[in-house]
C-alpha cells in the first residue's frame, strides 16, 4: 500500500533509491566482480577480451565494422600514428524487427554486403578489419568470439556458442569478397577504452570504458588480468532499488527473458522510454492526467522512444510546445498539466539512470582502488549519455553523492563520439603490432 493520495508522489518515492541503498548496490557490484574473477558464478561475466592497450603510435589503414544493434556500420579508418584516427569513408546500414528474429546468416549476409562495399574491389590484398560485437561474447583469441545470448531485443536463432567472426568470415566469402582480415573483435565498452587511451599516448591509459546508449555496459583494465567486459548490464542484485514498474517491466518484456540484464532493463535506453510509458498509462488509470493517452501510440509496448525524453528535457518553451507537437504527432492530445507530468516523470527515470551507473561505476573503481587513491579515466559513450541533456552532469552528481566530492574529483569521465567505430578500427591496427608491448 502506498502511504502517497498522490499517485505521482508515489512514484516519485519509488523511482529515488535512497544514497544508502546505492552504496550498498555499489558494494554488491564491486563483491560480484571478484566472484566473476574468481568464476564463482554471479551476474557479471568478467569476459576476457585479449585486446591490449594501445600504445598510441600505430598507423595506417584499417577497416571497421560496429554492430550491436538496429543501426550498424562499416567503413574505413586511417590511424595517423599521432592520435588521430579518423573515417575515410563508411556507410550505415539498418536491420528491421524481423530481422531481429532471423537466422544468424541472413543477418550477417546485410552485414557483409556493407563491408563489400565498403571494401570495394580496387584492392586485392587484405585489409584488416576490427569488428565491434557489442553483445555477450566469449573470446577464445582476438578473433574468436563466441557469441551467448544476445540483448537489447536481438533474438537471432540459433547463434549462441557460434563464433561471430567466422559468421562474418563466411558471409563475405559467400560474397567473393577476398581483400577483407576480421583480424580482431571486440565490445563497445572496450573499443571506447581502446580509442581514448589512443588519443592521448602521454596520458595514462583509460581504466574504464562505459556505454551507457541503447544498452549499457563497462569494461575495465584489470592490469594482470586483462581488459575485461564485465557485462554490467547484467548485474542483478537490484531488487532493493526496484519500483513496481521495473519488476513488471522485467516479467513482461519477453526479450531477453526474466531475471536477465536486469541492471540494464532500469538503466539503458532501450527501456527507458518504455518506463515512461507504462507510468504515463498507470497515471491515466488512477488520475485525471493523461486522458488521451491510451489513444495514441502510446497504446502500444515500446510505442515511446527513449530519444523523446531527451526531447522533453531539451524543451525549454513555458508551455512545453515542442513536446505538445510531437505528442500529436502520436496521436496524443496533451493538456499543459499532462505534459508537466510527463517531464516530470522522464527525470525521475533518467535521473535513477543517472545514479545508478554512477554507482555501478564505483563498484569497479572500488575493486581497482578501493579507497579511491588515485586518479582514473572513463572513456564514455552512448546515445543516452551523449544525447539527453545533462546526463553526465547527473552522473557526476551521483558520484559525488556517494563519496563526496573530493574523490569524485579524481574520476574524469571523458566523452568520446563514435567511440564504437573507431576504437574498433585502433584495436584491429594494435592486434596488427608484431610482438608484444
Ligand atoms: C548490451 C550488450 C553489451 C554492450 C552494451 C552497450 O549490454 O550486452 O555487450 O556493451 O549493450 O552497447
Amino acid at each position: 500500500m502506498s502511504t502517497h493520495a498522490d499517485p505521482l508522489a508515489a512514484m516519485a518515492a519509488a523511482l529515488t533509491p535512497s544514497t544508502a541503498a546505492l552504496r550498498a548496490m555499489s558494494e554488491s557490484f564491486r563483491d560480484e566482480i571478484a566472484r566473476g574473477l574468481a568464476g564463482s558464478g554471479g551476474s557479471l561475466k568478467m569476459l576476457p577480451t585479449f585486446v591490449r592497450q594501445p600504445r598510441g603510435d600505430e598507423r595506417g589503414q584499417v577497416m571497421f565494422l560496429d554492430w550491436g544493434g538496429t543501426y550498424g556500420r562499416a567503413g574505413i579508418a586511417v590511424l595517423s600514428g599521432d592520435g588521430r584516427v579518423e573515417v575515410e569513408r563508411e556507410e550505415v546500414f539498418e536491420f528491421s524487427d524481423e530481422d531481429k528474429m532471423a537466422p544468424p546468416e541472413h543477418v550477417f549476409d546485410t552485414i557483409a554486403a556493407a563491408v563489400a562495399r565498403v571494401a570495394g574491389r580496387d584492392r586485392v590484398t587484405r585489409r584488416p578489419l576490427g569488428f565491434a560485437y557489442s553483445f555477450p561474447a566469449r573470446l577464445e583469441r582476438i578473433d574468436r568470439a563466441i557469441a551467448l545470448s544476445l540483448t537489447k531485443g536481438w533474438r537471432l536463432q540459433a547463434l549462441e556458442g557460434r563464433d561471430v567472426v567466422e559468421l562474418l568470415a563466411d558471409a563475405l566469402a559467400r560474397r567473393g569478397v577476398r581483400n577483407v582480415a576480421v583480424s580482431a573483435v571486440a565490445n563497445d565498452t572496450v573499443a571506447a577504452l581502446a580509442l581514448l587511451t589512443y588519443r592521448d599516448r602521454f596520458a595514462p591509459p583509460a581504466d574504464i570504458g562505459l556505454i551507457v546508449g541503447t544498452g549499457t555496459n563497462q569494461a575495465a583494465d584489470l592490469g594482470a588480468l586483462g581488459i575485461r567486459n564485465l557485462e554490467s548490464g547484467n548485474f542483478a542484485a537490484v531488487t532493493a532499488l526496484q519500483a513496481p514498474c521495473d519488476a513488471a517491466l522485467d516479467r513482461e518484456v519477453g526479450e531477453p527473458p526474466p531475471g536477465v540484464q536486469r541492471f540494464e532493463k532500469m538503466v539503458a535506453g532501450h527501456y527507458l522510454g518504455e518506463i515512461v510509458r507504462r507510468l504515463a498509462n498507470d497515471l491515466a488509470s488512477r488520475s485525471t492526467l493523461f486522458r488521451s493517452w491510451p489513444a495514441g501510440a502510446l497504446r502500444s509496448p515500446f510505442g515511446f522512444d527513449t530519444a523523446n525524453l531527451s526531447r522533453i528535457e531539451a524543451d525549454g518553451s513555458p508551455d512545453l510546445s515542442d513536446t505538445e507537437r510531437f505528442l500529436r504527432g502520436m496521436g496524443v492530445e496533451s493538456s499543459q498539466e499532462d505534459r508537466e507530468a510527463l517531464r516530470t516523470l522522464a527525470r525521475l527515470v533518467v535521473t535513477r539512470s543517472a545514479r545508478l551507473v554512477a554507482a555501478a561505476l564505483l563498484g569497479t573503481l572500488s575493486h581497482m582502488d578501493p579507497r579511491l587513491e588515485s586518479p582514473h579515466l572513463v572513456a564514455v559513450d552512448g546515445s543516452l549519455y551523449g544525447g539527453y541533456p545533462g546526463y553526465d552532469r547527473l552522473v557526476r552528481r551521483g558520484l559525488e553523492e556517494l563519496v563526496g566530492p573530493e574523490r569524485a574529483d579524481r574520476i574524469r569521465l571523458e566523452f568520446v563520439k563514435e567511440s564504437t567505430a573507431l576504437g574498433a578500427a585502433v584495436i584491429a591496427a594494435v592486434a596488427g603490432r608484431s610482438g608484444a608491448p
